[in-house]
Formats: C-alpha cells, structure tokens, sequence
C-alpha cells in the first residue's frame, strides 16, 4: 500500500495494513516523533493529523489511511504550527515533554478549525489529551496566545492567502 506522510508517498507492505498507523510510523517509518502512550485510545499520545485532523494513530488501521495526508510532527508546517511553537516556548508549557507531540498536533488541528477559540472550546477540544505532568493550565494560556498571534499574523497581507489553511 501507498501512504502519504509528510507530503511524501511511501510504499508500505501490505503485511502491515490492518497494524496500527502508530506502529507502522514508528517502526517500519522510523518517525518516533508520534508516542505510543496506552495503546488503547485513551491518551491522545499518539495524536497525528490525517486530512488535517487530529487522529489516533493507535486506533488506526494503517490502510484506512490510504489516499489520505498524514502528518506527523516531525512534517507539520505552516503559520498555524508555528504559532503554536512560539506559543509553547513563551510559555514554557512543556514538562517531560512525552505527550506534547499530540498536544501541539491536536492545537494545530483545534486552531485551523476555528482560529478563535474559547477557553470552554479550547477545554472541549483537547479534553482527551492527557498529560501526565498536568501541563494543561499553560497548554490553554499558550492556546490563547497562539490564536491573537494568528489574529495579528493574518492581518498581514502577505499571509492572508494562507488563513485558515493551515499552511504557509
Ligand atoms: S497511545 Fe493512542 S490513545 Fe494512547
Ligand atoms: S509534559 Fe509530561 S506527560 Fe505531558
């Protein structure tokens, strides 16, 4: 099977359709970035974006994600990732760090949808990303913050072509 990852397509053995996403971009991939946390849907540690949407890729059938664009955190780009890196570093929200590749995905992902969020959608929209530091306070400020620097970003002529897209 074919994936696109990254931007690139990959050939994968059709051995490893039915294996979790998550398995599949760490080991046969080699992009350790995406965490293996439970295994069983209920951390959000391995949080990837398919077609722009945050996804677990331990929940994943590899082959459910064929002709679809899957980014990891090791490809995410763009004026909304970017925001919310700035965003993290200012804040200095991470701890241990093990879940923040799917916190800053699932942000990513929250941001790009609705670029103004509240602190009840913010709650809402990243309630199943666990972390086990209890970042959590300074992951919704560092939110907020990456949605006025978005607001301030796109006002700019030279991004208003990318708004909303999530890329640029
Ligand atoms: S590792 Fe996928 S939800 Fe926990
Ligand atoms: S920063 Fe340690 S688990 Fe979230």
């Amino acid at each position: 099977m074919k994936l696109n990852v990254n931007g690139a397509d990959v050939d994968v053995d059709d051995r490893f359709a039915t294996s979790p996403l998550l398995w599949v971009l760490r080991d046969v991939l080699e992009l350790t970035g995406t965490k293996y946390g439970c295994g069983i849907g209920f951390c959000a540690a391995c949080t990837v974006l398919i077609d722009g949407r945050n996804t677990k890729s331990c929940q994943t059938p590899a082959e459910t994600a064929v002709g679809k664009a899957i980014t990891t955190v090791e490809g995410v780009s763009g004026l909304v990732v970017e925001a919310v890196r700035d965003a993290w570093r200012r804040g200095n929200v991470v701890q241990c760090g093990y879940c923040q590749p799917g916190q800053t995905l699932a942000a990513t992902a929250l941001l790009t949808a609705d670029p103004s969020p509240d602190d009840a959608a913010i709650g809402s929209w990243m309630n199943g990303n666990l972390c086990r530091c209890g970042t959590y306070p300074r992951i919704r400020k560092a939110i907020g913050e990456a949605s006025e620097a978005l607001a301030t970003a796109w006002s700019l002529p030279e991004n208003s072509a990318t708004k909303r897209s999530g890329s640029g």
